[in-house]
């Protein structure tokens, strides 16, 4: 019998998970120097909506529901990360000679605790495998992984995007500079990285390390020519500007060809518009969604087919949590958001609502060629967007994708309430507001 609690918030769940999660990500994070350990967990201060590690977390006990006859059973993998024999608990003394493991000597010297959790592991490893909630030691790795390597890019972002806000106060570029926002996401990726090496899988490995370059791929296929204000070098004689980039460089940069890796669209196009973006949309949001929920499935033996399932169900959430964002860019205010809104027309980018309505006003077209860089740009084309419902035909696409992602979940796993919890975070989408 499903608990009412349950039926209430099916989330709850994983809510001992995710507050295990949330503990295990700062003790991940760990550095000998503090104004790092503060620069990386100041978006894990704020509560996000940690969307990526749930849907992992829930994927996985929805997967355990499988039978093991199911499953390959030698490649469920019940064991936890080994311990890294050089950070496992170093003997005091050789402290000194090894500044490798990120405790400086005037740490030691003035009786600072090192903040590093290599020293003593993430959590101690589970006396015997949860049967309880079925969650394997490595997908919760796994969990803590993608939210690491999210925040790492947010951090990027907010410099790439000139964001002055998230999650309802100064994003991380504002609050300690664009220079030590880069660092900190680099340093995060790093431990992200050992992370996962640390899951001993190399399909997994190879998966999720594949998600990151996607998500720079994404990132790349959206640059825009704005303004350089901040491409200011400081050099030893004064301050030298650099030229802006020429438009020769920033032309090539939207010319792109589909690589191989994703045959699901066609391969050597110089891809139309909307394709162009929803491939951009796979690669900057999707691919880490979807590559997490395979590397879950893969984890935890399931059949090749159910793997492929997985997968298509992150891609199909992935594309519409993304459909959904770009949305609220446009309907939502920044208060409730907690970001800057209408920030897509003004960074230049002509996201789904603006194609729909160049799909109806081809005069749009110029402003979108040019980034919307000119005087009345940005207003005539959030104008052409409402006259020509640009907001509710992105809202009837995400539902579309949601759908898919719902038919994914049931073709791949049981009836279970992990599996309803998950149909509901897909459904929850559509109808978030921030
Ligand atoms: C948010 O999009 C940003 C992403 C989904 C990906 C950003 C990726 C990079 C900056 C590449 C570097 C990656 C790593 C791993 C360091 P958005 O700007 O549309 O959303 P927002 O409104 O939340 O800012
Ligand atoms: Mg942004
Ligand atoms: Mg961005």
């Amino acid at each position: 019998v499903t608990p009412k609690s349950l039926l209430n918030n099916p989330i709850s769940l994983v809510s001992q998970e995710m507050s295990t999660l949330a503990k295990n990500i700062v003790a991940l994070m760990g550095s000998g120097h503090p104004t790092l350990n503060r620069v990386t967990g100041y978006y894990f201060e704020a509560e996000g909506k940690k969307v990526r590690p749930m849907l992992v977390l829930l994927l996985s006990r929805a997967l355990a529901e499988i039978p093991l006859t199911e499953r390959n059973k030698i490649k469920v993998d019940y064991s936890d990360v080994p311990e890294d024999p050089v950070y496992s608990k170093p003997p005091q003394s050789l402290l000194f000679q090894h500044p490798a493991r990120n405790i400086s000597p005037l740490h030691i010297l003035h009786g600072i605790k090192p903040l590093n959790p290599l020293t003593k592991g993430p959590e101690p490893l589970p006396e015997e495998f949860d049967k309880e909630r079925g969650i394997l030691p490595k997908q919760r790795r796994l969990a803590e992984i993608v939210e690491m390597i999210h925040t790492a890019s947010l951090l990027h972002d907010d410099v790439i995007d000139y964001s002055d806000s998230r999650r309802g106060r100064a994003s991380g570029n504002v609050a300690f500079t664009n220079k030590m926002a880069v660092l900190a996401g680099d340093f995060l990726l790093g431990r992200a990285t050992v992370s996962i090496s640390r899951l001993r899988n190399p399909e997994v490995v190879e998966l999720v390390s594949n998600s990151i370059a996607n998500l720079v791929e994404g990132e790349f296929m959206q640059l825009k020519n704005t303004a350089i204000d901040d491409d200011v070098t400081t050099i030893s004689n004064g301050t030298q500007k650099i030229p802006p980039p020429s438009q020769k460089l920033m032309n090539t940069v939207h010319e792109y060809r589909v690589p191989v890796e994703t045959s699901q669209l066609p391969q050597s196009i110089v891809a139309t518009a909307f394709e162009y973006y929803l491939h951009k949309t796979y690669l900057k949001t999707a691919a880490l969604i979807s590559k997490s929920c395979r590397a879950a499935a893969i984890l935890s033996g399931a059949q090749e087919s159910v793997v492929d399932e997985c997968y298509n169900f992150g891609k199909n959430l992935g594309i519409c949590f993304q459909l959904v964002d770009d949305m609220l860019d446009f309907t939502v205010s920044a208060k409730e958001l907690g970001k800057p809104a209408g920030a897509d027309l003004q960074l230049g980018i002509a996201t789904a609502p603006v194609l729909y309505a160049w799909k109806e006003d081809s005069s749009l077209g110029p402003l979108i060629q040019r980034n919307f860089s000119q005087p009345g740009d940005v207003e005539r084309a959030a104008e052409a967007v409402a006259t020509h419902d640009g907001v509710m035909k992105t809202r009837e696409l995400a539902h579309e994708y949601r759908d898919r992602a719902l038919a994914n979940l049931r073709n791949a796993l049981p009836d279970s309430d992990a599996r309803s919890a998950l149909e509901f975070l897909t459904n929850s989408i559509l109808t978030r507001r921030k």
